[in-house]
């Protein structure tokens, strides 16, 4: 038997009152802004990035509800037959015509490095299974780097850019280019020592450009040992 007293333990009311609070300066700062966001949203931005508790999307990036649509699982993986991440970016570039759509990986990532270290996770390992499949077709890229954390992260840049190419080969993204609809997929990942965003220069705008922006982007994570700002 649970008591009274248990059950208000486990309400989650410093949740519910942090909120309040939230919402309380919100309005006392911008008193429209709740009323404006409930009539409609019209983002730029389609956001998909890892589920990670660390790598918020509107607070990396210093914007406000309504600003970025967001999709986000585990190692933001893009898979095509995955009706879920589908219907976002479907959704994004149709219903809400966003501009953008950013893939956002991030160093650390804990998906990427159960596949780094083959950790079993269970069920999740399926799942995974997307980052292992880009681990073997780079494995002598990744083979040549000696330190194990620096390999990590440059898988991490390896699974955004492959991200990046999925979006753009999706029918959506390659029908919305067709009907000459303005829209830039860019891959970006996060540093959680710094909190910094780095562009890892693929930013494709149509069909003709994509795999060219692969093959480059592929090749700017080259350099063997390359330390990355944050590793010191
Ligand atoms: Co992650």
């Amino acid at each position: 038997m649970v008591t009274e007293k248990e059950r208000n333990m486990h309400k989650l009311a410093h949740l519910l009152e942090s909120n309040a609070k939230w919402s309380q300066q919100v309005s006392e700062t911008d008193p429209g802004f709740f009323s404006r966001l409930a009539d409609q949203q019209a983002p730029d931005y389609l956001w998909i990035g890892c589920a990670d508790s660390r790598v918020p999307a509107n607070q990396i990036v210093g914007v406000d509800p309504g600003e970025l649509f967001v999709h986000r699982n585990v190692a933001n993986i893009v898979v095509h037959s995955d009706l879920n991440c589908m219907a976002v970016v479907q959704f994004a570039v149709e219903v809400l015509k966003v501009k953008h759509i950013i893939v956002c990986g991030h160093y650390n990532c804990g998906g990427v490095a159960a596949v780094m270290n083959n950790r079993e996770l269970g069920l999740i390992d399926n799942w995974l299974n997307h980052i292992h499949d880009i681990r073997y077709q780079h494995l002598d890229r990744l083979e040549a780097i000696v330190d194990p954390q620096a390999r990590c992260d440059r898988l991490c840049e390896l699974n955004v850019i492959t991200q990046v190419a999925n979006v753009c080969r999706t029918t959506i993204v390659r029908d919305a280019w067709q009907r000459g609809q303005d829209l830039a997929v860019h891959g970006w990942i996060y540093g959680l020592y710094d909190g910094r965003l780095r562009d890892l220069g693929m930013c494709v705008l149509n069909t003709k450009e994509m795999e060219a922006a692969y093959v480059a982007a592929i090749k700017s994570t080259e350099g063997g040992d390359r330390v990355l700002p944050h590793v010191t």
